[in-house]
């Protein structure tokens, strides 16, 4: 573990133990220690710690710029159509949409990258170049006050990142999972709005066991960002699933190092990613407080299909060389099929109108 974020940890236990979320916002996004506040990104293959789709090519920018040309459309094709991408990481989902957007929606079209991450914020410098020259993307930090435009907020990876706390039902009372000063350990806990939550999603029918995760700062960042909307399409890509189904599962919290997944989420503090399941029946309902109803939730794999032309990308790919050729198949396959982040991941969208 990072030395600095143990002594934090080690000052914060003297007044006992700490909830698991206290313990992964501090992990992730302590303003010198945190993961997340690190010079160097965890994105990638090789001596990184996790991939993201962007990763796999650049099959989620170019079926995004589809869709966000549709919904330009169905707006009546608005002269400017701004994109804010918070949890924007390197940019790539920028870069690939910017890249690929065409005609009048290109035209239309300005990019705003929202991570305080240094490490996404240097890569996105180079990632975005050419648009950052033209005027076409920008950067904003995450306490700007933002006006509220037309186009799109966009997201890939941001709310499975947010701190995040487990709760489990044992029978007989709610436990929250908390790090003691050894181990960490369940500890029986009022639930509050949680447990009214958990309550609702399962008609009273837990099972010793059942449990899932729940994301106090949730609200506050879907009425920071839907607030940000005059009129246009909240999209959110990540891994998760309804809340009955987390429940049933006993969502918990999950740590990435060297591409190694386990549920060890007290360890490597500050040197590993943790994360953890999206609760999209939460997100939409949210969603529909902020004015933002009838969202649709479907799964990467159909999403894809529906938005992008495959059959008319698969026979321009042949005219690709070989490894170029395969890269396009091993990105349609990584994003489409159901073991890999087909079914998992999900994309959310709801309408400002
Ligand atoms: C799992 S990474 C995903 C990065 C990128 N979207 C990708 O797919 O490669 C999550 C990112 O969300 C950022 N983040 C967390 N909370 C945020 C917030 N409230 N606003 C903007 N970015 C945030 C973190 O700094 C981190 O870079």
């Amino acid at each position: 573990m990072n030395a600095h974020l143990n002594q934090c940890l080690q000052d914060r236990a003297r007044l006992g133990a700490i909830p698991a979320a206290e313990v992964m916002a501090l992990a992730l996004y302590h303003p010198e220690h945190g993961y997340y506040r690190q010079p160097n990104g965890p994105w990638g293959f090789e001596g990184k710690d996790y991939y993201t789709a962007l990763d796999c090519g650049p099959l989620l920018g170019e079926t995004l710029a589809l869709r966000l040309e549709k919904a330009w459309e169905t707006m009546g094709q608005p002269r400017n159509f701004t994109v804010l991408e918070p949890g924007a990481g390197r940019g790539w989902l920028g870069r690939d949409l910017l890249a690929s957007a065409q005609g009048g929606f290109a035209d239309a079209l300005r990019y705003l990258h929202r991570d305080d991450n240094p490490a996404a914020r240097q890569a996105a410098e180079t990632a975005l170049a050419p648009w950052l020259e033209s005027g076409q993307a920008g950067f904003i930090r995450e306490s700007d006050p933002m006006e509220p435009f037309i186009g799109a907020v966009i997201s890939n990876e941001l709310f499975d990142a947010l701190p995040a706390q487990p709760w489990r039902w044992n029978g007989e009372v709610w436990e929250r999972e908390m790090l003691g000063p050894e181990d960490p350990f369940w500890e029986p806990a009022e639930p509050g709005t949680p447990g009214v939550w958990f309550a609702a999603q399962t008609e009273g029918d837990l099972e010793p066991g059942d449990g899932s995760v729940w994301v106090e700062g949730l609200p506050q960042l879907v009425r920071e960002l839907s607030g940000c909307l005059e009129q246009g399409l909240f999209m959110a890509i990540d891994y998760g699933d309804s809340a009955s189904r987390l429940l049933a599962k006993g969502a918990d919290l999950r740590r990435y190092k060297g591409h190694a997944v386990d549920g060890t989420w007290w360890e490597g503090l500050g040197t590993c990613d943790l994360t953890a399941d999206v609760d999209f029946t939460r997100l939409t309902a949210l969603l529909l407080q902020e004015g933002l109803p009838d969202a649709t939730l479907r799964s990467l794999g159909r999403w894809i299909r529906e938005y992008a032309p495959l059959g008319a990308w698969e026979s321009q790919w042949q005219e690709l060389e070989s490894p170029q050729r395969l890269q396009r198949m091993e990105n349609l396959l990584a994003l489409t099929l159901p073991g890999m982040m087909g079914d998992r991941f999900k994309v959310l969208e709801a309408w400002k109108t």
